[in-house]
């Protein structure tokens, strides 16, 4: 029911179009503006700036304030107490599991971390220097080939089943990408190691030795995957709801999150926040890159910076920060060059008042990267790991649009092109 109602005259029609109003729990009310259809008007938004294209109950983000809950509670909490399988049962269920539905949720998981032994067979169609993010487009993508036992997306069990496929397999395909590109046989999953454990040794683990995981490592690691786990309508979580409004197959809706998430613009930020630091290279060069980034004639923009809903810090990146510390304080490397930069970088552009006035901050790209290099994954396979993060995300949304009756999403357009018009005789 509509709480309140908008009134909306337009010059050229008799009476005031009457729009209901709705409030939700948090964040600003909504204009219903499907009765305009009726009046022949359309809503204008490109890159929907203004734009509520749904309903959800998962994740909120206070942009004004800094404030990003899911299922209600903040991410510095999350990322202080829970891990990210506890996270993936919060997103995906709505709350957190008591420790007997955690026990059995992670051993699903485990159970089904290896993938179908065929579907190696297609990392062998790459060159060995393809994208890792091309790959994963590609692999993920062809999982609907293998599991026909669970694509009615109308039935809930088999979206449950999909959705612990995903978690589970994500990190088991992303390891296979990176052995692919370096030549070194896949690594089989373990299902006596934690997820962040079993990650890293199918990253970093040969055939031929024993590997110790670093428990500071698997830490960090699993403090980016929650870090990274959802994040309201952003660019690859709309797309996997468009996607899955056609009624494609989980696994599809999925590969079109991951394509999306690849542009520098979104997910691709924290590979190019390392090749802008890497481009800087030195403190002394800070200045020229800062003014390039104010340039509205130079398409450089400082990478890692902005965000179009947090008009203050992404309080991901507030954790991010505190990790990157820690975790290189740990290594001994907390003289890291590029981490130098990147602070120094931070500081001036906070400064600045091109960034002040803009309410530019530091986001979660901006520091993640420096963390994921001191692990030792490379910076090709930085948004690889944005996307397995952000798996349970996606499908928690996708989930949650096949939850309630639901239409396929079908924009609509201002057409300023020609108008009707013979071919000539
Ligand atoms: C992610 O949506 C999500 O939630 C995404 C994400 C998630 O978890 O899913 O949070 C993950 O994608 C984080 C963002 C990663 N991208 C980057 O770090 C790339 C650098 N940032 C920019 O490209 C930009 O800030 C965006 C894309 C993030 C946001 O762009 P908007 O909302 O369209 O903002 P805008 O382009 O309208 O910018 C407003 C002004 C413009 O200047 P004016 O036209 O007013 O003069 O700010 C300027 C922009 O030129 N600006 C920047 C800038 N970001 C915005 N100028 C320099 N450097 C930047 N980084």
């Amino acid at each position: 029911m509509a709480d309140k109602k908008a009134r909306l005259t337009v010059d050229g029609l008799d009476e005031a179009i009457e729009l209901p109003v709705y409030s939700g729990t948090e964040g600003p009310d909504v204009i219903d503006v499907r009765p305009l259809t009726g009046n022949g008007l359309f809503t204008y938004d490109p890159g929907f700036v203004s734009t509520a294209a749904c309903e959800s109950k998962i994740t909120y983000i206070d942009g004004a304030n800094g404030i990003l809950l899911h299922r209600g509670y903040p991410i510095e909490q999350l990322a202080e107490k829970s891990d990210y399988l506890e996270v993936c049962y919060l997103l995906l269920n709505g709350e957190l599991p008591t420790a007997e539905q955690k026990e059995k949720f992670v051993n699903t998981i485990s159970n089904h971390t290896m993938v179908h032994e065929q579907l190696s067979q297609f990392f062998k169609g790459f060159r060995r220097d393809a994208h890792p993010m091309a790959i994963m487009c590609g692999v993920v993508g062809a999982l609907s080939a293998f599991y026909h036992d669970s694509l009615d997306i109308n039935d809930p069990h088999h979206r449950e089943v999909c959705a612990y496929r995903l978690i589970a397999k994500m990190p088991t395909l992303a390891a296979m990408c990176y052995k692919y590109s370096i030549g070194q046989p896949f690594m089989y999953p373990q299902n006596n190691l934690s997820y962040g454990e079993n990650f890293l040794r199918m990253m970093f683990g040969t055939p031929c030795a024993d590997y110790e995981v670093n428990p500071v490592l698997a830490r960090a690691m699993d403090r980016i995957f929650i870090l990274h786990a959802d994040h309201e309508q952003n660019a690859s979580t709309s797309t996997v709801r468009l996607a899955g409004s056609s009624g494609a197959n989980p696994f599809a809706c999925i590969a079109a999150g991951i394509a999306a998430l690849w542009g520098p613009a979104h997910g691709g930020a924290n590979e190019a926040v390392l090749n802008m630091l890497d481009e800087i290279g030195d403190a002394e060069n800070i200045p020229e890159f800062i003014e390039k980034a104010k340039d509205p004639n130079d398409p450089f923009r400082l990478m890692g910076f902005g965000h179009r809903v947090y008009r203050n810090f992404d309080p991901r990146a507030k954790v991010m920060k505190k990790t990157c510390d820690e975790v290189l304080g740990l290594l001994g490397i907390e003289n890291d060059p590029q981490l130098q930069i990147a602070k120094q970088l931070e500081q001036i552009a906070l400064e600045d008042e091109y960034f002040v006035k803009r309410k530019l901050y530091p986001n979660v790209d901006f520091y993640s990267g420096i963390i994921l290099k001191a692990i030792g994954i490379p910076t090709n396979m930085f948004t690889v790991i944005f996307a397995l993060s952000r798996t349970i995300g996606w499908i928690s949304h996708w989930n949650e649009f096949h939850s309630s009756p639901n239409k396929i999403g079908r924009p609509r357009q201002l057409y300023t092109g020609e108008q009707q018009r013979d071919y000539p005789a």
